[in-house]
């Protein structure tokens, strides 16, 4: 495969009432997230330029002491709020190599308290620098806000494009603890560089969906600034076939002006793996101290929706390969621990835990 066109979907197709605009989008979509795990998408109301403003704003809170930062650090919450340092998470499939990154979490959708008290580690609330970072809270919750509804329209359009009711997947983020991330991938020297260290080693995504607004650079002396080299960028890994079993390893190349929407894990289980979720990887670029920023936004399911292949799609190798059946909720958890954000301890929760009352009881009893 040389050469592979990624398909751009168009959101106003996809809210239009035209059959034939909404029959585009879902062609679009189908050939995009089962071929290549991913579409580019235009007609979203991501504020453009609002992102710079919104990076720079991260930066200032990135230059900040550790000390300072660490009032921002929620190691108990797994990290899912706040300043996450570098080296702190593992990306499980490719050996574990710590990414060179910075990290920010926040939550733009108000948070579901019935799903907080089932799940408090996937919904605590959101944590912000003190003194503030002029423009950051209003650019995150802006960015994030928008993000999430260009999530809700492909979603509509991603049912459709497998014939199952528009609201089928929107019912079943309701609530959900979706979150949008900042990162700011660290400048390699030129020993990290020869050695060929990723800023983001290749992975699958474990939500549903994912919001890609588009990174910026920054020069060693701090400027934004265009791209050092052509060594940096998305590459992302297509549907493993007989021609070619690993996959065919992609650069994303993405339209002036659009986002780019990935498929996670859990999108792929309830489609039965019509839809891939894409492996994908970050290189950094091949010229020391150049940092580059960007976000995502990660849409996922409600925690308490069954994780399985949804009832068309539930053939016999569906099943095998995504059998047994799990609340999201407790995917969500495993995943944490397999990518080093929660304790091992967390796993403990997913079974009885109240195996030492009846051991108290007895000890009561010999007294
Ligand atoms: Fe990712």
């Amino acid at each position: 495969m040389s050469d592979p066109v990624i398909p751009v979907v168009d959101l106003a197709d996809v809210s239009s009432n035209d059959p034939a605009a909404q029959a585009r989008a879902s062609a679009a979509l189908r050939e995009g997230f089962g071929t290549y795990g991913l579409v580019y998408v235009k007609g979203h109301d991501v504020d453009r330029a609002a992102l710079r403003p919104f990076y720079d704003a991260f930066r200032t809170f990135v230059a900040r002491s550790e000390d300072e930062k660490r009032q921002c650090l929620r190691a108990d919450d797994w990290y899912q709020r706040g300043w996450t340092p570098a080296n702190t998470e593992k990306a499980v499939a490719a050996g574990g190599q710590p990414d060179f990154k910075e990290c920010y979490f926040a939550a733009p959708c108000p948070r579901d308290a019935s799903n907080a008290s089932q799940y408090p580690e996937l919904y605590p609330e959101n944590v912000w620098p003190e003194p503030p970072v002029p423009g950051f809270r209003e650019g995150y919750l802006g960015l994030g806000s928008a993000l999430h509804e260009a999530g809700v329209k492909l979603l509509v359009a991603a049912a459709r494009a497998l014939g199952l009711a528009d609201d089928t997947f929107t019912r079943k983020i309701e609530g959900g603890a979706h979150v949008t991330r900042v990162l700011d991938y660290l400048p390699l020297d030129a020993a990290r560089i020869e050695a060929g260290v990723l800023w983001g080693e290749e992975h699958t995504d474990f939500n549903l969906l994912t919001l890609l607004p588009g990174g910026q650079f920054y020069s060693p002396a701090g400027e934004p600034s265009a791209r050092p080299d052509d060594r940096s960028g998305l590459y992302l890994r297509t549907r493993a076939t007989a021609e070619n079993p690993r996959g065919v390893r992609v650069r994303g190349s993405v339209p002036e002006g659009c986002l780019v929407a990935q498929v996670g894990q859990q999108l792929e289980i309830l489609s039965g793996g019509r839809f891939l979720a894409t492996p994908h990887e970050i290189t950094a670029c091949g010229v020391p101290g150049w940092s580059r920023l960007s976000s995502a936004h990660f849409v996922h399911l409600a925690p308490n929706e069954l994780l399985f292949p949804l009832e068309p799609f539930r053939d016999a190798s569906a099943t095998a390969a995504y059998a047994p059946p799990v609340l999201a909720g407790t995917y969500d958890i495993k995943t944490l621990v397999d990518i080093g954000l929660a304790p091992r301890a967390a796993l403990d929760k997913l079974g009885y835990r109240h195996y030492d009352r009846l051991d108290s009881i007895k000890a009561a009893e010999r007294r």
